[in-house]
């Protein structure tokens, strides 16, 4: 299967989760290969902002607000943009996040806009864009997961079990499209600085990066190596990250034990209680 031809002109890719974060360096990545990046997420301001910035690179890029936990919403996008476009070579699902609250503490409904967000929006937007990419006989899917499951990174139950449902949705995915020209990867994030939500929690702790973090651009580099080279999985952490995968999931307490020796279950306590106590005057004032 050539998968090599779908970055360049003439093609068409969707990147989730391009309006701020991890999102535009992967949209940067993709979009230096000469083909047009369609960016989307909530806010219409930051995607102006970030569409505006790699437009003066020399990139072609647009942009389409869109709400991924809104009924609808992903069928919407990919409509629209295959009007616009004729078709999407490259689906990028990389929009998600976890509120990092306590799962008892939050209603079932608030912890299902995180599974929403993370696993069903993601689902929707790769059954939208199949059609398509079957038709014409060509097309890549890129789900963006994470660690988190699998290292049991404290109060991210949902987000978690989201993250580990995009592992065995991609396999499967690629093993049933493979042979008819669309292909699909899954890269497991650990924990990345640099921009995104785990920077953000850093800055919030006032804490800094370790050696166990990787840069985001890293990632942007992995969506594209993923493409080109066709990987079915990406680990992107620093160091053996296949390897200690393998070992967490053979020895399930390991993940628990690191988070309390790496600080991350004491550290993610005192975010909670202060994001909480803030809450908390803000309900008050
Ligand atoms: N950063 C890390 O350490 C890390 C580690 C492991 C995995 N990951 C994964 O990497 C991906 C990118 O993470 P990030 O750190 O860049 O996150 P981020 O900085 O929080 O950015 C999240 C992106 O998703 C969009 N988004 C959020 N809710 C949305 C909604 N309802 N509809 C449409 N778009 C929505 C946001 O845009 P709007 O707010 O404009 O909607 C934003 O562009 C995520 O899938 C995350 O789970 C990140």
């Amino acid at each position: 299967m050539n998968t090599s031809g779908l970055l360049g002109k003439g093609r068409t890719a969707l990147i989730t989760g391009a309006s701020r974060g991890i999102g535009p360096l992967i949209a940067r990545e993709i979009a230096r290969h000469g083909g047009h990046a369609v960016l989307t997420g909530r806010s219409a301001a930051d995607l102006k902002t970030v569409t505006t910035e790699l437009a003066a690179t020399g990139a072609d890029v647009s942009f389409i607000a869109a709400d991924l936990t809104q009924p609808g919403a992903a069928q919407a996008l990919i409509q629209d943009i295959e009007r616009e476009h004729g078709g999407i070579d490259l689906l990028v699902n990389n929009a998600g996040g976890d509120p990092l609250r306590e799962f008892h503490a939050m209603t079932i409904e608030e912890n299902l806009r995180t599974l929403q967000l993370n696993l069903i929006a993601p689902l929707a937007l790769s059954h939208a864009v199949l059609p398509g990419m079957l038709g014409r006989g060509r097309g890549h899917i890129i789900n963006i997961s994470a660690m988190a499951g699998r290292v049991s990174f404290p109060y991210t139950e949902v987000y978690a079990a989201a993250k580990d449902g995009m592992i065995g949705f991609t396999r499967v995915l690629r093993a049933d499209y493979h042979a008819r020209g669309v292909s699909a990867s899954v890269l497991i994030l650990g924990a990345i600085r640099g921009a995104g939500q785990g920077q953000r929690m850093l800055d919030e702790a006032g804490m800094k990066a370790s050696g166990f973090m990787a840069p985001a651009e890293s990632v942007a580099r992995a969506v594209v190596k993923a493409v080109t080279k066709d990987k079915a999985e990406v680990v992107v952490m620093p160091g053996p990250g296949r390897l200690l995968r393998a070992l967490l999931d053979y020895f399930p307490a390991l993940g628990p034990a690191l988070n309390r020796a790496a600080g991350a279950t004491t550290t993610m306590q005192k975010i909670i209680q202060r994001r909480e106590t803030r809450t908390d005057s803000a309900q008050t004032a």
